[in-house]
């Protein structure tokens, strides 16, 4: 990531680093009911929060170059998380966007701004031409979201992740380097002046 911490109207993208783990523990087990219907599970497999073991993962795939992860900061507070996963470069040059914020900062328009930030960040600093979101079908908040943002649907896949102890169907949402015209905050300023 550039030494430039992408920042918009109090909120900030930062690098996650290893001692986030500890706030990232007390938010991911005091918002249990909140976060588990979304969450992303491996089938057969039931444990306990572990935010040392998930930072442990997400950084691991930073060094690798397959990912990139950052705590989303509203005021200087951790409010929440956005990982960007499945990265490629060359051909396909894309990634798969991911997020979740504590419901004490739920409803602030908090996310949207992460999700631009990120998704300028990955265009205009990783160069990736593609960014997916993958959006469960019940999920009105973070359809939400990609409604802000104006990003395209591309249709439903079947059964596509486990979530929260099933194989769940999502809707898919992507956007290209050509169709993002201008900044993606800048979207969202349009979409939130209609
Ligand atoms: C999806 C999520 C990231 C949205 O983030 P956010 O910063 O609250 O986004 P917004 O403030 O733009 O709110 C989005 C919608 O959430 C709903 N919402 C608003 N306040 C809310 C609250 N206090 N509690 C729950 N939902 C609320 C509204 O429908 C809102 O849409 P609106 O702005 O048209 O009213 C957040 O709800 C979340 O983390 N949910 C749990 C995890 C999750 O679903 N992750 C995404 C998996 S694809």
């Amino acid at each position: 990531m550039s030494s430039r911490q992408p920042t918009f109207q109090g909120v900030a993208l930062r690098p996650l680093r290893r001692r986030d783990a500890k706030v990232l523990q007390r938010l991911l087990v005091q918002d249990r009911a909140w976060l588990s219907p979304w969450e992303a599970t491996t089938p057969g497999i039931r444990y306990p929060v572990n935010a040392r073991s998930l930072v442990s993962n997400l950084l691991h795939q930073v060094r690798e170059g397959t990912g990139a992860a950052f705590v989303v900061e509203y005021e200087g507070a951790v409010a929440g998380q956005l990982n960007v996963a499945n990265i490629l470069h060359g051909s396909v040059s894309s990634g798969t966007i991911g997020y979740w914020i504590a419901k004490e900062f739920a409803g602030q328009g908090i996310m949207p701004k992460a999700v631009a930030l990120a998704i300028d960040y990955l265009f205009d600093e990783v160069g990736l031409h593609r960014v997916e979101i993958d959006i469960r079908p019940e999920n009105a908040a973070s359809l939400r979201i990609v409604e802000k943002l104006g990003l395209r649907s591309e249709g439903l896949k079947e059964r596509f992740i486990h979530i929260d102890g099933g194989w769940r169907d999502h809707l898919v949402f992507a956007i290209t380097s050509e169709e993002r015209k201008g900044s993606m905050l800048g979207r969202l300023d349009n979409t939130q002046a209609q």
